[in-house]
């Protein structure tokens, strides 16, 4: 796998001087594949594998990997998301278990709106599973709104994914988008 990003906006530096304890900064090679899958296993019964992120990477015009550092963690949370015309799809999304709860997700998923918005992307999607109510808040809070069901998509345990977007007009009275 190639070791560095090649989008011209992963080489742009963006302000983190309002993030005291953590950095959310763009992928950055082999040993952040490493800690993502760590992040991935502590979080999701269905983790998705190297190989699968390293087939994910062929493509970077498409996809998307931010990640979130603290001075004693490399990754202490990413999201991966690819932006389709003028949308953001958020494929995975998670923060290590000891790490939740301090604000690290917000700003991650700020910086992904900001980098999306950047990129000509109006409005932005995901599945969550139903019984996920700590996402379900999150992603409320952040502006996303359910707009259907997907039965049986997921599976250990088998359960319905809700499809959530954000709009603009869902966008206006929340976290704004900017550093
Ligand atoms: C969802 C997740 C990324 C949130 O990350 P986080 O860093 O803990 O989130 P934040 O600290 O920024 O929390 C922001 C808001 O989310 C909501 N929230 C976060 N954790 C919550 C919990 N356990 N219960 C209820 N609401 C919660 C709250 O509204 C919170 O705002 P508040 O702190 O003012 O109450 C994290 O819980 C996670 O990694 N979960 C496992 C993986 C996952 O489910 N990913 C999403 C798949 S679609």
């Amino acid at each position: 796998m190639s070791a560095g990003p090649t989008s011209s906006w992963f080489e742009t530096p963006v302000s983190n001087a309002e993030v005291a304890d953590c950095r959310v900064e763009p992928f950055d090679g082999a040993a952040d594949l490493d800690g993502i899958l760590a992040v991935e296993a502590a979080s999701f019964t269905n983790p998705w594998t190297r190989a699968m992120y390293e087939w994910e990477l062929q493509n970077r015009s498409v996809c998307h990997i931010l990640v979130v550092r603290t001075p004693e963690c490399r990754v202490a949370g990413f999201c991966a998301f690819w932006l389709v015309v003028d949308e953001i799809h958020i494929n995975n999304l998670a923060v290590l278990p000891e790490y939740r709860g301090r604000g690290f997700g917000t700003r991650l998923m700020r910086r992904v709106l900001t980098e999306g918005r950047r990129l000509g992307a109006t409005r932005s999607t995901l599945e969550v599973r139903a019984s996920n109510e700590p996402a379900r808040r999150f992603y409320e809070g952040l502006g996303f709104r359910a707009t259907a069901v997907r039965k049986h998509y997921y599976t250990n345990p088998v359960e319905d994914a809700l499809i959530l977007w954000r709009e603009p007009e869902h966008a206006a009275n929340t976290i704004p988008e900017t550093e």
